[in-house]
């Protein structure tokens, strides 16, 4: 079963994932990150700029990116990763990688996943999860062994990201994403989810059955989870007062 943390909000939220990075990183300096896009996981960057380590010796995969945009887009996942994790974070730009930055798009998901093997693996990789159930952009339906691969985004998606761009016709239609078997070799798995309109997906992803029709349900397969929710995502959790009191009453040596 995955551990639960269920948090005040999401800035509690983001401080407890960059507590579990910064352990690792302070364990492993050039720790391997598989960094998430999109709105939730800020707080935890945000909390792991303030932490003040040095994470210049530190290699990151990020889980996906649009396809046809043009380089350089500020909308871009390449832009988005530069902007609010390298930058902050001060992490070495060339030692940070995003699906197909690379040789042609027909082979970039072979590379990626050869790229993350030769690095040794991903050590924690930080998710979102849509509202469709996703994690990455693997959209419902997708393999629970699937690599990285450009898929075709759902409409529910790019309406969800349509707030990103000057008009929901802009959103592209296309993208290259991690896999569900992809995501599953990583060490670590640390899944935040905030805000209401989470709730029936998380729901699904920690106690419902294991479907591809609920891609994030896979992480019931990897033996080391990390869900860190705040209340109103929590909300549909049917043992949320288990996970709390297994939070709650840690042994001393699950506390640092
Ligand atoms: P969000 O997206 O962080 O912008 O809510 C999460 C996701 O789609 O994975």
């Amino acid at each position: 079963m995955a551990e639960v943390v269920i948090v005040k909000d999401s800035i509690e939220g983001g401080s407890v994932a960059a507590g579990l990075i910064a352990r690792l990183v302070r364990r492993k300096p050039d720790a391997v990150l598989g960094l998430a896009t999109g709105s939730t996981p800020l707080s935890t960057w945000q909390a792991l700029a303030k932490l003040n380590l040095d994470l210049s010796k530190v290699r990151g995969f990020a889980l996906d990116e649009y396809v046809g945009l043009p380089v350089g887009h500020p909308q871009s996942y390449r832009s988005v990763i530069s902007r609010e994790v390298v930058g902050p974070l001060r992490l070495t730009p060339e030692f940070v990688r995003v699906p197909a930055d690379s040789g042609p798009l027909e082979t970039a998901g072979d590379d990626y996943e050869q790229a993350i093997r030769d690095a040794g693996g991903v050590d924690l990789q930080v998710l979102g999860i849509g509202r469709t159930g996703h994690i990455g952009f693997n959209e419902p339906g997708s393999s629970l062994a699937s690599l990285t691969r450009v898929k075709t985004l759902t409409e529910a998606t790019r309406t969800d990201n349509a707030r990103f761009f000057d008009s929901p016709d802009q959103v592209p239609t296309h993208c290259i994403t991690q896999g569900l078997g992809t995501i599953l070799r990583a060490k670590h798995l640390v899944l935040l989810a905030f805000g209401a309109a989470k709730a029936p997906a998380l729901a699904g992803a920690v106690e419902g059955p294991v479907t591809s029709s609920l891609p994030g349900s896979v992480i019931q397969l990897h033996p080391n989870v990390t869900v860190i929710a705040d209340e109103a995502a929590a909300a549909e959790l049917k043992f949320a007062d288990y996970y709390r009191n297994a939070w709650n009453s840690r042994l001393d040596w699950e506390r640092d």
